[in-house]
């Protein structure tokens, strides 16, 4: 299999018969460039499960609001439509997560708590959307698991028994990583460059070009769930940290360990996010 005929299937991902049904209505609903915030709003509120998750994931200490958020709607104003079209994914993903990639699904919420709490600390903007592209960074491997899971199992097999990383065991045999397949994925979503950028690059933010900072975030946020051993990314070795994301987030020795220290509430509180679903 080569790097064209895994973009050519995974483009048609909604045709899978391994997708689930959810998914592929939410994806059908985004996809839509004119798609209005009422649009997903109805759709969202049609579904009693998808809400109670979403509602779940925006009160939870994953984000900023606990107890504040009471509807879909009032998610959607305080989050806005980007943010709660990522959430969609990430919350109509995590079944797939679990059970195909036990720990990938507290990885990423992992990953997006840092991710929060480091553009807090920088005072970046749209702190929300940072931590929602963190939460998806690896979408990735969720979709190579939905298309090609026999394939995806051996090389995640391959990367431990080479005490390889993961990215560089999938560029060798499928010619492309989980993050570039993340990027053309949330392209196809019609994602603002400000996800996308984050996603595709989140092992090699040195690309990014438009949102460098918050690819950085990213980029860290990923190291600093998989330093703190939290869930499990196919990964058995913490990334090293690419040097050239201190240009754009410096960060010195006591405000790493603060964000460290800040992380351990929202972590063991996240901890029971889904836990209790039907
Ligand atoms: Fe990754
Ligand atoms: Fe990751």
């Amino acid at each position: 299999m080569n790097a064209q005929e895994i973009i050519q299937k995974i483009e048609k991902i909604e045709n899978l018969p391994t997708i689930p049904s959810i998914l592929r209505k939410i994806l059908g609903i985004i996809e839509d460039p004119n798609v209005s915030l009422q649009k997903i709003s109805d759709f969202v509120s049609s579904d009693p499960t998808l809400t109670a998750r979403i509602l779940k994931m925006v009160n939870s200490p994953v984000y900023g609001f606990p107890g504040r958020i009471s509807s879909i709607n009032h998610a959607m104003v305080i989050l806005g439509l980007n943010a709660v079209k990522g959430l969609l994914i990430g919350v109509s993903v995590f079944e797939v997560m679990k059970k195909n990639m036990v720990g990938l699904w507290e990885h990423s919420l992992a990953s997006a708590i840092y991710a929060r709490i480091i553009s807090k600390k920088k005072d970046l903007e749209f702190a929300e959307e940072i931590s929602v592209a963190a939460l998806l960074h690896d979408i990735g491997k969720v979709i190579l698991l939905i298309a090609f899971k026999e394939d995806y199992t051996k090389i995640i097999e391959l990367a431990k028994k080479r005490e390889s990383l993961l990215y560089e065991i999938e560029k060798e045999y499928f010619g492309i990583t989980h993050a570039e397949i993340g990027g053309i994925v949330s392209k196809k979503w019609n994602f603002p460059t400000k996800l996308i950028e984050p996603i595709m690059n989140h092992h090699r933010p040195q690309l990014s070009k438009n949102f460098t900072i918050e690819t950085a975030v990213v980029h860290l946020s990923n190291i600093l769930a998989l330093a703190r051993g939290m869930g499990y990314s196919g990964d058995l070795y913490v990334n090293p940290v690419n040097p050239t994301i201190w240009k754009d987030l410096d960060l010195n020795y006591e405000e790493i360990k603060d964000i460290f220290m800040q992380a351990e509430d929202p972590l063991s509180s996240s901890q029971e996010i889904f836990l209790s679903d039907e």
